[in-house]
C-alpha cells in the first residue's frame, strides 16, 4: 500500500473508496457525479461562529494561524457545526508574505496593513522565496487536519499573484487600487518583477501545502476583477498560470476565485483551474457558457441573502442548484465570504437543504 500526496492510500494503483478523494467535493470538482452537491462556505471558519470568537478572543490574527493547535481547531468547528463537504484551512492570505519577510499585520475591521509598502525595485528584493521551513506551522496543521478530519477533504488555499499585490503596493485594504494599477500601467517590467516573485511565494506555499496532504487547492484572486479582460489577460494571468501549472502534476483539483469577475470568467478558467469560483452577479448557466464545458464551477449565493428571511433564502438555493445543472459539477458556495453577522444556524439549514434538494439515487 502506498500513499499518494492527496492523502489517499491506494492499493495496487486503485484510489481508495471512501477516502477524501472519493468525496462528494473532490468528485464534483473532477466533474464526476455524487451522491449530492457538495457545500462549503467561503470564510466558513471566522466571525460568524460563536465558538471562533471565544478562542480567538485574546490571540492576535497572524498569531492563531501560526499556532498549530488553533489553526486545528478553528478549521474543523465549522465542519462540526455545519457538516459542509469540505474543511478550509484556517490561515490568510498575507501568511506566506510575511513568511517571505514582509513587515505586515492583519488589523481587526480592516486587513491586512504593510509596515513599508512594496514600490520599488529595492522593495521587491525584500520578498524572499519560501520553503517549507519558514511556514512549518502550516504543515504541522495540515497534517493534525488530515488525521482528525477522515473521509472529510481539506483545501488549501493562497492569495494569487495581483491580490497579493494590491496589498502590498497599497499597503492596505483599497477600493479603486489605484496605486497598484499606477505601477502596473507605470512601471510594466517592476510590475512583472513583483508578480513573478509572488507567484513562487504562493506556488512554494501550496506545494507545502499539498504535500502535508491537502485534497484540493483555492486560489484566491479577490480583486482581480477591478481589471479589464485585456488587462488581466496582460498584466495578471501569466502570473496566475504559472502558479496553477505548477501545480498541474499534483493529483489535486485547482479552484480559482475572484469577485466580480463576469467579464473574466473565461481568461480565468483558462489560466489553468479544474474550477472556476463565481461571485453572486453572474447566473451559474451564463457562467458556464463563459467558462466552457471542460471545468465545474464554484458558487455563488449572495452572502448578504443568508440575511433574509428563511423563505428568500431557500428561493435562492433553489435557484443556484437549478442553475449550476447547466454546469458539469457544481461545487456550492457562496459568491464570496460568509458575513460575520451571519446568524451560524442559517448555515446550518443551507447545508442541510443543498444535500436534500440534490440528493441522488446511487447508481
Ligand atoms: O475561508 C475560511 O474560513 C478560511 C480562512 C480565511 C481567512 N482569510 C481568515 C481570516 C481565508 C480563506 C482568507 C483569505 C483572504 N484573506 C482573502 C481572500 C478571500 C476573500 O475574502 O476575498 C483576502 C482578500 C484576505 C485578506 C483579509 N484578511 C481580509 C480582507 C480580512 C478581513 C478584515 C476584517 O477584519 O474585516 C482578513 C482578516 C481575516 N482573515 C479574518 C479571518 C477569519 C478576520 C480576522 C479576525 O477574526 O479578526
Amino acid at each position: 500500500m502506498t500513499t499518494d500526496t492527496t492523502g489517499t492510500a491506494a492499493r495496487d494503483g486503485e484510489p481508495r473508496r471512501g477516502g477524501p478523494a472519493d468525496s462528494p467535493f473532490v468528485r464534483a470538482c473532477r466533474r464526476e457525479p455524487g451522491p449530492h452537491t457538495p457545500v462549503w462556505f467561503m470564510r466558513q471558519a471566522g466571525r460568524s461562529l460563536p465558538e471562533y470568537r471565544e478562542i480567538r478572543a485574546n490571540v492576535p490574527m497572524l498569531e492563531s494561524c501560526r499556532s498549530p493547535e488553533l489553526v486545528t481547531e478553528i478549521t474543523l468547528q465549522p465542519v462540526r457545526r455545519h457538516g459542509v463537504d469540505a474543511a478550509i484551512l484556517f490561515s490568510d492570505i498575507v501568511v506566506p508574505v510575511a513568511a517571505a519577510g514582509i513587515d505586515l499585520d492583519i488589523v481587526p475591521g480592516t486587513g491586512p496593513v504593510v509596515a513599508e509598502p512594496v514600490r520599488t525595485a529595492a522593495d521587491v528584493e525584500r520578498i524572499n522565496p519560501i520553503g517549507r521551513d519558514d511556514v512549518s506551522y502550516v504543515d504541522e496543521a495540515v497534517r493534525l487536519l488530515v488525521a482528525e478530519l477522515g473521509d472529510t477533504p481539506l483545501i488549501g488555499f493562497a492569495g494569487a499573484p495581483f491580490t497579493l499585490a494590491s496589498y502590498l503596493v497599497e499597503g492596505g485594504p483599497s477600493r479603486t487600487h489605484a496605486k497598484t494599477k499606477a505601477l502596473m500601467y507605470g512601471d510594466p517590467e517592476l510590475w512583472h518583477a513583483l508578480c513573478a516573485r509572488l507567484a513562487e511565494v504562493t506556488l512554494s506555499f501550496l506545494r507545502v501545502q499539498v504535500d502535508a496532504g491537502v485534497s484540493a487547492v483555492q486560489l484566491f484572486d479577490s480583486w482581480a476583477g477591478a481589471l479589464s479582460e485585456a488587462d488581466y489577460r496582460r498584466y495578471v494571468l501569466p502570473h496566475s498560470a504559472h502558479v496553477l501549472a505548477g501545480l498541474a502534476g499534483a493529483g489535486v483539483p485547482r479552484i480559482h476565485f475572484g469577485v466580480g469577475t463576469a467579464e473574466l470568467l473565461g481568461a480565468m478558467g483558462e489560466a489553468g483551474a479544474d474550477v472556476v469560483g463565481v461571485d453572486w452577479r453572474t447566473p451559474l448557466d451564463v457562467a458556464t457558457r463563459r467558462i466552457g464545458p471542460d471545468k465545474a464551477v464554484q458558487g455563488n449565493l449572495d452572502p448578504a441573502v443568508l440575511l433574509a428571511p428563511w423563505p428568500v433564502v431557500e428561493a435562492a438555493v433553489r435557484r443556484i442548484l437549478d442553475e449550476g445543472r447547466a454546469a458539469p459539477g457544481h461545487v456550492f458556495n457562496l459568491g464570496h465570504g460568509v458575513l460575520p453577522e451571519t446568524d451560524p444556524e442559517v448555515l446550518t439549514r443551507v447545508v442541510a437543504l443543498v444535500h436534500e434538494l440534490s440528493a441522488r439515487p446511487a447508481a
